[in-house]
């Protein structure tokens, strides 16, 4: 792979999504980008990369980028979170009426978002008068046109999803599962860069922001930090990756390890949320 190309790749990819990819890994890029080449007409993928870099066609440049997303998710993913949720949403202060706002903002192919709306499903006759706003956002355009459909593959509903859920929330569909259309509709999906100034999508109750930040760099996370506390309401909690924290890239949030992912504004934040009976 000519190192010029790929490094011109590397910096796009880079300012545009925030990942990074290190020249090391060059059978990354080859074995991502394969199918983008043939299906732009390109021989190869090195025939692919000099294109992007001296004939830019921005479709191509497009699915390049896209396909260089990774979007490993899976349903109910590492539990913990959802228990979170479990609680937060039942919390005196959110039980008086009005909506609560959750943001799914790197949802992939929809699992996460999915599993807020299933769980909210479970506690909703404990919330009279409370209604739910589930928005769900990524960059990949490939995975917000899978997560919109709804529909997975016999592996993909094995992974985190107990069957009586499956049953409940789901119907048969060929080979594969649909997601019955009250729960697809209660989520709004929309394309967005998580470097991008998100205001116009207004303020959040929860923002779960997971197994995203842990291909950036400091100095993006810190960015996209900045970004998620301004979306966040004063006793709203931010809900991180198992392996993702926010130390030593911003004090904007803090975390209590008694409550492993979750985070509260600085200063403003309620209390960590506990067990109200459910
Ligand atoms: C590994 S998946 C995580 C999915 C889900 N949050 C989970 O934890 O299972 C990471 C997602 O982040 C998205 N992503 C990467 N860079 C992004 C950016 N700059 N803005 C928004 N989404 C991004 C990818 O497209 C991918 O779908």
């Amino acid at each position: 792979m000519n190192p010029q190309d790929l490094t011109h790749f590397a910096t796009l990819l880079k300012a545009r999504t925030g990942i990074e990819v290190d020249a090391q890994k060059d059978y990354l890029v080859q074995s991502r980008l394969a199918t983008i080449a043939g299906t732009a007409g390109h021989e190869s993928v090195d025939d692919l990369l000099r294109a992007i870099r001296t004939a830019p066609d921005e479709r191509v440049l497009e699915a390049a980028i896209d396909a260089m997303t990774t979007n490993e998710t899976l349903f109910f993913r590492d539990q913990t979170p959802f228990d979170h949720l479990r609680k937060i949403v039942l919390e005196p202060a959110r039980r008086k009426g009005g909506t609560v706002r959750i943001w799914s903002a790197a949802c992939s192919t929809g699992q996460e978002p999915y599993s807020i709306a299933m769980l909210w499903e479970e506690v909703a006759h404990h919330l009279p008068g409370v209604r739910l706003e589930i928005m769900a956002t990524d960059y990949s355009n490939a995975c917000l046109t899978k997560a919109r459909a709804g529909i997975y593959s016999a592996f993909e509903v094995q992974r985190g999803l107990p069957v009586q859920k499956l049953m409940k929330h789901f119907e048969p569909d060929g080979p594969n599962w649909r997601v019955k259309d009250n729960l697809r509709q209660s989520i709004t999906w929309r394309r967005h860069n998580l470097l991008d100034n998100p205001a116009a999508m207004g303020r959040f109750d929860v923002i779960f922001c997971r197994n995203v930040l842990i291909y950036f760099d400091r100095a993006t996370r810190s960015k996209v930090f900045d970004n998620l506390n301004g979306q966040l309401k004063d006793d709203g909690y931010l809900i991180l990756g198992a392996s993702e924290n926010v130390m030593g890239v911003t004090e904007r949030f803090r975390g209590d390890a008694s409550s492993p992912g979750l985070y509260v504004k600085t200063g403003l934040a309620a209390p960590m949320p506990r067990a109200v009976g459910a």
